[in-house]
């Protein structure tokens, strides 16, 4: 469906500085790029948002922050409210990232709290979830993502859930440039799908090695509307070869 148009976002995680930042943009957009037939996003660090904001004014790229509060402001030292990301022009942000949840201990309750709070502000969650190594290896993926996605959606009428779009992204595929087979990660994603009912007509996206040649076979799959990037975001040249075999 129009809804589930495919997506491209890139997590640049902890790289580029705001020249840098603007260096990657102006080389971009000065591309060739299919945005008829694709959404890209950038998620660049908090310090280049409002530079980012700037350079994609007018551009049909869109800006995502990788992580906000689950409070609109306060006693909440080093935390960005969800209003300081709005102002800089995001529109996106992701949530719950596995990297987030495994080294700054965030949990479920808080995924949820801080997606709700993105929707409040206009702001489309990117809810990741995934399984680790030894939880794929022991065959509950799915059991574990299951529980993750519908945390992350407790008590959410299903028009907000189909304004969010969830990241799956295995953390044994993550930045090691071994991704998951595109069946078996569809199977996944598609039974997230058919367990949530507000997932109906959201994208899921997948992440995890994501690569220039490889996301075609991801999209092709029915139940995969795009990627969730790292490492092959980093390079204009690269994001652009993504958008196109998207
Ligand atoms: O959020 C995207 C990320 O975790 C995937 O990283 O480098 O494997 O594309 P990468």
């Amino acid at each position: 469906s129009a809804a589930r148009r495919p997506l491209i976002a890139g997590n640049w995680k902890m790289h580029k500085t705001i020249a840098q930042t603007q260096a990657f943009i102006a080389d971009l957009c000065a591309r060739p790029l299919p945005l008829d037939d694709v959404d890209a996003v950038l998620c660049p660090p908090f310090t280049a948002l409002a530079a980012a904001g700037a350079a994609l004014a007018g551009s049909r790229v869109g800006l995502g922050a990788q992580n906000v509060s689950w409070a609109e402001q306060g006693a909440l030292t080093g935390e960005i409210a969800p209003a300081m990301l709005t102002e800089c022009g995001v529109r996106w942000v992701v949530i719950g990232h596995s990297e987030r949840r495994a080294m700054f201990g965030e949990l479920d309750e808080r995924v949820k709290e801080k997606a709700r709070i993105a929707l409040a502000h206009g702001l489309t969650p990117i809810v990741a979830v995934g399984e680790t190594a030894e939880e794929h290896a022991a065959g509950i993926a799915l059991d574990k993502v299951r529980r993750q996605v519908r945390a992350a959606f407790d008590g959410f009428a299903d028009d907000e859930i189909a304004r969010c779009v969830v990241a799956y992204e295995p953390i044994w595929a993550i930045g090691t440039g071994k991704a998951d087979s595109p069946e078996e990660a569809n199977a996944v994603m598609g039974a997230i799908r058919a367990d949530v009912p507000g997932l109906r007509d959201a994208r899921i996206l997948y992440g995890g090695s994501v690569k220039p040649d490889n996301i075609a076979a991801f999209v092709s799959q029915p139940h995969i509307d795009g990627g969730l990037v790292g490492g092959a975001s980093l390079e204009p040249a690269s994001f652009a070869a993504l958008l196109e075999g998207a």
